[in-house]
């Protein structure tokens, strides 16, 4: 299981691990051009092709997109449609590739939501991919930071349902694996484009220490390039994890958490 921040020190490369991204910003880039905001929409699934290939290539093990939020059925239905028909339409067309690319396809959120036809095409995919280590590429679709700690809970629960009568035993370790990522390290990097500085419910548990990058670039717009500037930008940051700067410099004896 991958170590948690709060409760050991991750390790800290050059190249984040795990880059978590919110894709803002496609129906304010198709309004900038007077186009119908899934113009937005579908010009940010390009985006997803070159940024899941250029994570690829950076070494970057695991790649997390925020695509579709549990507060998002909140918007127009014909948008709601539109948004799930793309969906199925990028997976029908992608699974080729991101088998070929040596991708695996992993997808959070509460998928129960979403029509037949649509959960089957994912677990297909997740099935064809399954076997690939390059990248692992996560959708979080119908995804909620809350829905899930919420979920993690109740299942625990349901495994150790005398907990309930031994709250005190309730600790990190025994919650942390039942959480839809358990497969991956916590996000090293954080990305939102779109120009909000906001969390927006993604994952909120699993951002505890990771570092936050905001850029105004739309998400149609986000590349190679954009990226590259979110890691150098990552590379300047000191990551102490609650130490010092003064103990970062002298790491002998600072791997341990107190206590
Ligand atoms: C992000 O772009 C895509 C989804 C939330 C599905 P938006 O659709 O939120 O674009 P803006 O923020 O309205 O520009
Ligand atoms: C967050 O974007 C969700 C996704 C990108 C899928 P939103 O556009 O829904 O976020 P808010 O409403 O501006 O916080
Ligand atoms: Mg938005």
């Amino acid at each position: 299981m991958a170590l948690s921040s709060t409760l050991g020190v991750p390790r800290t490369d050059a190249v984040p691990r795990h880059v978590a991204i919110i894709m803002d910003g496609n129906g304010r880039w198709a309004t900038q051009r007077f186009l119908p905001r899934v113009a937005g929409h579908k010009k940010g699934v390009d985006a997803v092709r070159a940024v899941v290939e250029a994570c690829a290539a950076r070494g970057v093990e695991y790649l997390t997109l925020f695509a579709f939020s549990s507060e998002n059925w909140r918007r127009p239905a014909d948008e709601v449609t539109l948004l799930m028909r793309l969906f199925v339409h990028a997976l029908e067309r992608e699974v080729a590739r991101l088998a070929r690319n040596g991708i695996k396809l992993k997808v959070v959120g509460d998928i129960s939501a979403f029509e037949p036809r649509l959960r089957e095409l994912i677990a297909d995919v997740e099935a064809r991919t399954s076997g690939n280590d390059r990248l692992t590429l996560t959708i979080a679709a119908n995804y909620g930071g809350r829905w899930d700690i919420l979920e993690a809970t109740r299942r625990l629960l349901a495994a150790r349902p005398d907990l309930a009568a031994h709250p005190e035993q309730l600790d990190e370790a025994m919650l942390s694996p039942y959480l839809s990522m358990a497969y991956a390290p916590e996000p090293d990097l954080f990305i939102r484009t779109g120009g909000e500085k906001r969390i927006s419910n993604f994952l909120i548990w699993q951002l505890a220490y990771t570092e936050l990058y905001f850029t105004d670039c739309f998400w149609p717009d986000f590349d190679a390039e954009q990226l590259d500037l979110a890691c150098k930008s990552y590379r300047s940051r000191e990551r102490r994890f609650g130490r010092t700067s003064a103990q970062l410099k002298a790491p002998a004896d600072v791997s341990s958490n107190g206590g």
